[in-house]
């Protein structure tokens, strides 16, 4: 396990580490209402698919905590109100999505009265994020099986401790290779224009003593050309029924020059990432933020007043996918019916 706590409940608040201050200060932030978790998400105080699920969760319960209820009737249109304002803070990572859904069916549920479903509803964001850590644990156990002592591994963003409830999909496979004895070394790109790769991952395996080297992302082709990565293992935000992947921008670069120089390209995700509503990559909304992103770094101005592009994610296409490593099982080529197979 990672020695911080990303997101915890306590005290009737929800508490996370602040991700936008790593790795200068380690900071808590306590949220003691809906709107606060949400404005979290949508700032990134917290990211990454599973842990914004993780959030998302406790954002409702927290708010539904709070309501002044009515009747029945009142409180669970009050609840679906919050549920929405969260759900509208990313659209790209399906775990926001498939939490609110688990959310609403303790309410469909549930014959208690109001404040017996309050207690419910709290109990089942804390079951979130307990499975998340459990699941990432299997994912990690069976992902690591496909990493052979002495290989360097490249990742992209942060898929680790920090992006989920507290081990990680892709550093989940990463740390459970390293914990059977593997010698496992990473290359993380900076991940631009955010930097979570030179801000989270590289903090993030540096403190857990998992040795990492960080290169910028402009540096893949060149490093992938030297014989210096073995596989590539990344996470991801939403995968489509085809096996079509969306993550972090620059993960599709990556699958090209990975193909191109026969290197694995592993995708590590729980099922709850899995999409089966969307037929294919191109069905999947692409996050466009702030393009201050791009412009600045740390509030520092790099660039001209110009227009700017600032997609969050892009598509990779299932084709470039290696094997997609999940809790219940490695899905393989091709991902139309192995995906269907791990249905829960
Ligand atoms: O914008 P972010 O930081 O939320 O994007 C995160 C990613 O793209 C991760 O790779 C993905 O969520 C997988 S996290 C286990």
């Amino acid at each position: 396990m990672s020695s911080f706590k990303t997101i915890e409940w306590k005290d009737d608040k929800v508490v996370m580490i602040d991700q936008r201050k790593l790795p200068g200060e380690e900071t808590y932030i306590e949220c003691g209402t809906y709107e606060e978790v949400a404005e979290a998400i949508r700032k990134m105080v917290i990211r990454g698919a599973p842990a914004i699920g993780v959030a998302a969760a406790m954002g409702i319960a927290i708010g539904a905590l709070k309501t002044d209820s009515g009747g029945r009737d009142e409180f669970f249109s009050q609840v679906k109100s919050i549920s929405e304002a969260l759900k509208g803070t990313r659209p790209t990572a399906v775990n926001l999505f498939w939490a609110a859904d688990r959310m609403q069916r303790v309410l469909d549920n549930s014959a208690k009265d109001v404040e017996g479903i309050k207690q419910d509803l709290v109990l089942e964001a804390k079951r979130v994020l307990e499975e998340d850590i459990e699941t990432c644990k299997r994912l990690g156990r069976l992902g690591s099986d496909l990493l052979e002592d002495g290989m360097t591994v490249l990742t992209h963003c942060n898929a680790g401790a920090l992006a989920t409830g507290g081990y990680g999909t892709a550093l989940g496979v990463i740390r459970a290779a390293s914990e059977v004895g593997k010698d496992i070394k990473v290359i993380a790109t900076e991940t631009r224009p955010f930097l979570q790769g030179a801000r989270l991952t590289a903090w993030e395996l540096d403190r857990d003593g998992i040795p990492v080297s960080l290169i910028t992302d402009s540096m893949v082709g060149h490093i992938m050309s030297k014989g210096m990565v073995d596989a590539v293992v990344l996470g991801a935000d939403r995968v489509a029924s085809n096996g079509d992947v969306a993550n972090k921008i620059g993960t599709y670069m990556i699958s090209v020059l990975a193909k191109s120089h026969g290197i694995p390209f592993y995708v590590a995700a729980p099922v709850s990432t899995i999409d089966y509503e969307c037929p294919d990559g191109a069905s999947i909304p692409i996050e466009e933020r702030d393009r201050k992103e791009v412009t600045h770094i740390r509030g520092h101005r790099i660039a001209p007043d110009v227009a700017v592009f600032n997609p969050a994610f892009d598509i990779t296409p299932g084709d470039n996918v290696s094997s997609i490593i999940t809790e219940s099982g490695i899905a393989e080529k091709p991902f139309t019916s192995t995906l269907k197979d791990l249905k829960k």
